[in-house]
């Protein structure tokens, strides 16, 4: 599966991205709010990698849980696919576990992602092509 991006979490968005830039990343997508998230996220671009800066806003956010688990470091790789259904069935059969359920993503013009966890693997995310 072709990579998308790299989830990185943020206990502070403005700061890791100032420490981003620094090492050559670019802003590709200026910061915005996922409101069915809770999150302020902002993509980064280093030549072809591509990195998710997210920062959970509220302690109602799904990712709320994770700051505390990570702080600030990777936790996701996001694979593209054909079908998401498809996948995520597929993926089931491979011991993968939906954790968050086919949702529009605002911040990647809406297109539909899904969050699975395989205790071998941790959490990846998967978003329709
Ligand atoms: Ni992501």
């Amino acid at each position: 599966m072709k990579i998308h991006h790299v989830g990185y979490l943020a206990k502070n968005i403005e700061k890791t991205r100032k420490k981003f830039l620094e090492l050559g990343y670019g802003v590709e997508r200026e910061v915005m709010y996922d409101e069915y998230r809770q999150i302020d996220i902002e993509f980064l671009k280093n030549g072809d990698y591509r990195v998710e800066l997210i920062q959970p806003k509220s302690e109602d956010s799904p990712m709320f849980p994770l700051l505390k688990r990570f702080k600030n470091s990777p936790y996701h790789f996001c694979y593209e696919v054909a079908d998401l259904e498809q996948s995520v069935e597929e993926l089931s059969q491979m011991g993968y576990t939906v954790i968050q359920e086919i949702a529009p993503a605002p911040a990647i013009d809406g297109r539909k992602v899904v969050f699975l966890n395989n205790i071998s693997m941790g959490i990846i995310e998967l978003v329709e092509a």
